[in-house]
């Protein structure tokens, strides 16, 4: 089976996020108005174990996990759109002469594929995409060449099918930010024209950067922090298995101490981690600045996270909320999908591929 890393389908489609702590799933409809309805979203845990750095580690627990986040759902829909990690795809941009047509630059990246990626065509899938005009050469294109070895297609798609799902399609986790940013540029000033956006998704286990200027991403980088640090810290501290020290994290009741010594520190080092990218970013690359930071996955459900980065970077910072220009179906709680806004930016973005507006 070949996959489309970029082409947009139209079915409907339920966008699946397999993250190493849980399954995320999102539907979404057209609101009749050129804007998004939610129609539901749905968290199911995964067991330690069942995702091993972005790869399915025991497909068994997968599959579960998948059944019950599709039953919590609440969807008769079976069509599905999902994401491998940047890291598990080979990305290059190419420059093409801009007269080739789709087929015969097909036809040459597959044939100076090896140029590309260093392995055989048969083990993987190579999908492109045109970027637009070359910037100094006129007469050519530059084109986006996306590869992937089959196998780590394969086990995702042998956990949707395991679970009743249809794989429609198969986007790349950073691709898909990129996609459901447009939800949350409404959130910035100017919708983020002109200027320059850095999201932040803190999970349980990795930082995810990308900057994104003018609406489009310019620069992309993954580092290993995120919220599981903070979960063993609290195990260990007041001797809570790893499941009871997940709820008491987003439900609250641990001792007092938990604020002053366990949660702040933490908070500090993630404002810290956040600076340093940000540093990284400027001093690397053509931008020196800026101008706003969104925040994203489960760690940006900490309350007051925004207000410790903005002090921290100097950088107007908010919480990632891609429900809100959108109506909600009135079966789900609006406050409760605020909370849990941030962890579903991936999902969104793989939703909205089944709905171009
Ligand atoms: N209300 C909350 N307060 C504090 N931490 C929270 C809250 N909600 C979720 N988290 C933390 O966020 C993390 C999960 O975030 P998320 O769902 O984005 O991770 P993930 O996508 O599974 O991980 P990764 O992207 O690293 O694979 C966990 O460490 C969890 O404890
Ligand atoms: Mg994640």
């Amino acid at each position: 089976m070949k996959f489309s890393f970029f082409k947009v389908s139209t079915p409907p489609l339920i966008g699946v996020d397999i993250s190493s702590t849980a399954v995320k799933m999102v539907e979404l409809s057209s609101d009749g108005r050129g804007g998004y309805k939610l129609e539901g979203y749905s968290m199911s845990p995964l067991a330690k174990g069942a995702m091993v750095d972005g790869n399915v580690g025991d497909l068994e627990k997968v599959i579960d996990a998948m059944k019950l986040a599709w039953k919590l759902l609440g969807s008769r829909e079976r069509q599905a759109a999902l994401a491998l990690p940047a890291a598990a795809v080979i990305s290059k941009k190419v420059q093409m002469n801009a007269d080739l047509s789709e087929e015969d630059m097909e036809a040459q990246i597959e044939a100076e594929a090896n140029q590309y990626i260093p392995f055989s065509l048969d083990e993987v899938n190579i999908d492109f995409q045109i970027i637009g005009p070359a910037q100094n050469s006129p007469d050519e294109v530059e084109v986006l060449i996306a590869a992937s070895r089959k196998e780590k297609i394969e086990d995702r798609v042998a956990a949707a099918e395991g679970a009743g799902l249809k794989v429609i399609v198969m986007d790349v986790e950073s691709y898909a930010t990129e996609t459901a940013y447009s939800l949350v540029a409404s959130q910035l000033t100017n919708s983020g024209h002109q200027q320059t956006v850095m999201i932040v998704d803190i999970g349980a286990s990795m930082m995810n950067i990308n900057v994104l200027h003018d609406n489009k991403s310019v620069y992309t980088r993954d580092q290993s922090f995120g919220g599981g640090q903070l979960t063993q810290e609290i195990q260990r501290r007041f001797g809570l298995s790893l499941e009871e020290a997940e709820i008491a994290k987003r439900k609250g009741g641990l001792p007092e101490s938990y604020e002053g010594e366990v949660l702040q520190p933490f908070v500090q080092l993630l404002a810290m981690e956040v600076a340093r990218s940000l540093q990284l970013f400027t001093s690397s690359t053509q931008y020196n600045r800026v101008d706003h930071i969104v925040l994203a996955g489960g760690c940006a459900a900490i309350s007051d996270i925004d207000t410790i980065v903005q002090d921290r970077t100097e950088v107007h910072t908010v919480v990632a909320n891609p429900f809100h220009s959108m109506a909600i179906n009135t079966r789900l709680k609006p406050q409760q999908a605020v909370v849990d806004a941030p962890a579903l930016l991936i999902a969104c973005g793989l939703a909205m591929r089944g709905l171009p507006i």
